[in-house]
């Protein structure tokens, strides 16, 4: 029973078989037929060729599978013109942010804010069983107010401003860097458009810089605005990024813009770094941030005002001299170890300046009437920046998956799977 239902088997696979190899398309497959219509050294030939055929389409899929899983991908570099372009945030600083007349006039605070200056080298160790530190308050935890109130309000001094020709349009508010209390422009999101270009647009201000307030500045020594041009995701480390403005100059700041668009994992975007797009509200820089923040909270169980505190209360005078600033300068010298990943998506601003003195001798007598100043304060404090847009087009710099062979066979698959089907049977 059982031998017979085998032969029928036999038989039928046989007929199958036959029934195939006549009516296949497939190339070669009709020539073997085992000696039945042609002679056995026939289809043993065409059986070899299908055979060496058949292995080299196994090895050619076989190597696209492999070169599949690398996720190979290329670096296209294009140029769009827009009609309109969100305009950046500008974060302005001037260099020395502190206001003298906020100081008591005593040699003992001169030795505390020379010891966190540029020139903290030179400074004398602050003798702090002195009662005078005490009494003014320098073991006190800090809060904004302070910063706020010790600080020259830039805002009130940035006399004249306009917006694609709109005075006083564009929206400012103080923010605290690294270099003390600054201003930032179009801050909020969704960011400010604009649909002009060119040097008379965009934005442009005078702003005084009252220098007869100086006083000991964080991290330079000279007079003038720190500018930084930036993406409004970005946190932005003053020190590290921008341009300086020398006072009495009128200057130029011609943007552009660049936009970077890197593959998600498992694509590697950066040699052998991934990119994260998860959290669409994440940055690098921001991460950088909190785990600079992080670290600091950690070392002093308090952060300077160049952070967001989480509880709203910063570092005291004695501790910010004494903790954050020497563990600050640590981590520059060591590194931090933060695990954060680049950005799947970022936008850059190259900016290119020029400078003219300002203002012309003969402009001077009418913009001190306009300014209610004297000529030769506004020669010594005032400057005029103008930022703008050189054209309304963004370099776009895309990473995309290569187009692959194994992607391209299925393309065609899908395209003429009847054709293939047709010819199959
Ligand atoms: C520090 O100040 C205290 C109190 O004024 C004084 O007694 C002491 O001599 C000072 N120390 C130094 C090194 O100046
Ligand atoms: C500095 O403080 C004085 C006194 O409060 C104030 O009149 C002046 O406007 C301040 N200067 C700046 C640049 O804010
Ligand atoms: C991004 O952050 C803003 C405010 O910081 C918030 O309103 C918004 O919901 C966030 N978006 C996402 C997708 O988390
Ligand atoms: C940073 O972390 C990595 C892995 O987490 C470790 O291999 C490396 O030694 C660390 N570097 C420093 C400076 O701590
Ligand atoms: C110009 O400034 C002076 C003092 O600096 C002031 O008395 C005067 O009122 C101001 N004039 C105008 C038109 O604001």
């Amino acid at each position: 029973m059982s031998d017979k239902t085998g032969k029928q088997e036999n038989l039928t696979a046989g007929k199958i078989w036959e029934d195939f190899i006549e009516t296949t398309g497939f190339h070669a497959v009709n020539k073997i037929d085992f000696g039945k219509k042609h002679p056995p050294g026939r289809s043993l030939f065409w059986m070899c060729i299908w055979l060496l055929s058949a292995g080299y389409l196994i090895f050619t899929v076989t190597t696209e599978l492999i070169s599949y899983y690398k996720y190979p991908t290329t670096t296209t570099v294009s140029v769009k013109n827009n009609d309109e372009l969100d305009f950046p945030a500008v974060t302005i600083c001037n260099l020395a942010t502190r206001n003298r007349s906020m100081f008591a006039e005593d040699e003992r605070t001169d030795i505390y804010y020379l010891g966190i200056s540029a020139l903290y080298d030179t400074a004398a160790k602050v003798n702090w069983s002195d009662p005078f530190y005490t009494t003014e308050g320098y073991f006190n935890e800090r809060t904004l107010d302070d910063l706020y109130m010790e600080s020259k309000s830039l805002s009130n001094f940035i006399t004249f401003h306009k917006f694609d020709l709109k005075p006083f349009y564009l929206k400012y508010t103080p923010v605290s860097t690294d270099l003390g209390l600054c201003v930032r422009f179009n801050m909020d999101s969704p960011p400010e458009k604009t649909v002009m270009h060119g040097g008379v647009y965009n934005l442009q201000m005078y702003i005084d810089l009252r220098l007869d307030d100086d006083y000991f500045a964080a991290t330079y020594l000279s007079s003038g605005l720190k500018v930084v041009v930036h993406d409004q995701s970005e946190v932005v480390m003053m020190a590290n990024d921008g341009f300086v403005v020398p006072p009495a100059s009128e200057a130029l700041i011609e943007i552009s813009r660049k936009e970077y668009k890197y593959l998600p994992p498992p694509f590697r975007a950066f040699e052998d770094d991934t990119c994260d797009d998860k959290r669409s509200n994440y940055s690098t820089s921001k991460c950088h941030q909190c785990c600079l923040r992080d670290y600091l909270l950690q070392q002093c169980s308090c952060v300077g005002f160049m952070f967001n505190s989480p509880t709203g209360k910063y570092c005291s005078q004695e501790r910010y001299l004494e903790c954050f600033i020497p563990e600050f300068w640590n981590i520059l010298k060591k590194g931090l170890n933060c695990s954060c990943p680049f950005q799947c998506q970022y936008t850059e601003y190259d900016t290119k300046l020029s400078f003219g003195l300002f203002p012309s001798t003969f402009m001077l007598k009418s913009l001190a009437t306009m300014l209610n100043e004297t000529e030769d304060y506004i020669k010594n404090n005032f400057i005029s920046l103008t930022l703008f847009y050189k054209d309304l087009k963004t370099t776009i710099t895309e990473q995309k998956p290569c187009m692959r062979m194994l992607e391209m066979f299925f393309l065609m698959l899908a395209d003429k799977w009847d054709y293939f089907l047709v010819q199959a049977f």
